[in-house]
């Protein structure tokens, strides 16, 4: 098991304290899974560790773990969609779909003898980090944007961990951590290829649950790409097992407010150039940089998928909508749902496809955002 540099493919042990390569890049993780006969699943716990062969940790007893995964997925009915599926993934233990890539990472960290580390974060994935860092007993430090949801930072600073909050945007926050990451282990998200190990686990979960049948697409929110590329390392896994014969087409959201990826894959570029932004209520997709870019528009080429964008008036109608029918996500999650009527009527989705939506976190993590949204209208 080794990292490997995406761009230059220089080499580096899993122990390396640096977080990417001299030349910049993001490492990959190069690692063989062992092999997992399906029909063995029946008997496994309803969780992520339930594909334990294809989980990088190698240490039974470093596994830290609240029981994460085995969300549930649901039937909705959208318009004329009719085979659509909702991916629950808001239903993790700390209320987002980011416990996936927290549990892995953290196990590793474990592994590895970290006592101390930092992380930087939208909200999310620092509030799951400090988790899990939490039941392991590793010190935390988050950094995150000071206009964060109050939810996020308040459960961060519950589970025990040291909350930074920087003034500006979140790649300002992303700067900020730098100097950290001197004297600390960078837990990140975005960097630390352990963390989209966990993340694999998601598609993994819905060829299981799917019958290992493939859905003609997976839609979800992108801001950094976690979901994204997790979806599609997995996917790639399953493939390359012999388990599944096809790839569903993988379909990323973005705000119309920071679309970074949609502009650049709309441009039919290679990599993608920092963008404009303006303030948008996706904030966990606020990205105006994603560091693994040109790997996801690869993919979305390879896939046969997509980028759509939707407006902030479109993000609340889809909350509503979700919302009415029991399902209380926070506006990040929502963006998926409006998103399918663009692209339908672009022709990219169509109403006998079979189609998972991806919802990614709970709507009590916005509490103060939707209350002064609900007093107005
Ligand atoms: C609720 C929610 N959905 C989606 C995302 C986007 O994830 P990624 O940056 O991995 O693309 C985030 C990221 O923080 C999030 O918090
Ligand atoms: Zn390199």
């Amino acid at each position: 098991m080794r990292f490997l540099c995406s761009l230059c493919q220089k080499e580096y042990p899993v122990e390396t304290r640096e977080f990417r390569c001299s030349c910049g890049g993001p490492f990959d993780l190069a690692w063989v899974p062992g092999g997992l006969s399906v029909s063995s699943l029946r008997d496994r716990e309803p969780t992520l560790w339930r594909y334990r062969e294809w989980i990088p940790v190698l240490e039974e007893d470093c596994i830290v773990s609240l029981r994460e995964g085995f969300t549930p997925l649901v039937r909705y009915s959208y318009k004329g969609f009719r085979r659509l599926f909702l991916k629950l993934d808001y239903l993790c233990p700390t209320g987002s779909y980011k416990d996936r890539g927290a549990s892995v990472l953290v196990s590793k960290l474990k592994e590895l003898g970290i006592r101390r580390c930092v992380a930087d974060s939208s909200g999310n994935a620092g509030a799951a980090i400090a988790a899990y860092a939490a039941r392991a007993k590793i010190e935390c430090t988050v950094y995150c944007p000071a206009h964060t949801s109050e939810g996020k930072l308040v459960q961060i600073r519950a589970y025990g961990a040291h909350l930074v909050k920087v003034p500006g945007t979140r790649a300002d926050t992303a700067k900020a951590v730098q100097e950290e990451t001197r004297r600390l282990y960078y837990a990140s998200h975005n960097w630390n290829p352990f963390f989209l190990a966990g993340m694999k686990t998601l598609a993994f979960e819905l060829g299981e649950q799917m019958g290992w049948q493939v859905p003609d697409a997976a839609v979800c929110p992108v801001g950094y790409g976690g979901i994204y590329l997790g979806l599609y390392l997995g996917f790639k896994e399953l493939l390359n097992q012999g388990i599944l014969k096809k790839m569903p087409r993988l379909i990323g959201v973005q705000s119309e407010a920071v679309s970074p990826l949609y502009q650049a894959f709309s441009r039919e570029a290679i990599d993608v150039a920092p963008v404009p932004s303006r303030e948008t209520l996706a904030e966990g997709i606020a990205c105006v940089h994603p560091i693994r870019g040109r790997k996801i528009l690869e993919i979305a080429r390879e896939t046969g998928g997509t980028f759509q964008i939707v407006s902030e008036e479109e993000i609340l109608d889809g909350w509503r909508s979700l919302a009415q029918e029991g399902i209380y996500v926070e506006p990040t999650s929502a963006v998926v749902i409006k998103a399918i009527d663009g692209l339908e009527k672009k022709g990219l989705l169509n109403h006998d496809e079979t189609i998972v939506l991806i919802l990614t976190g709970i709507g009590l993590k916005a509490t103060d955002t939707l209350g002064q949204y609900l007093r107005a209208v």
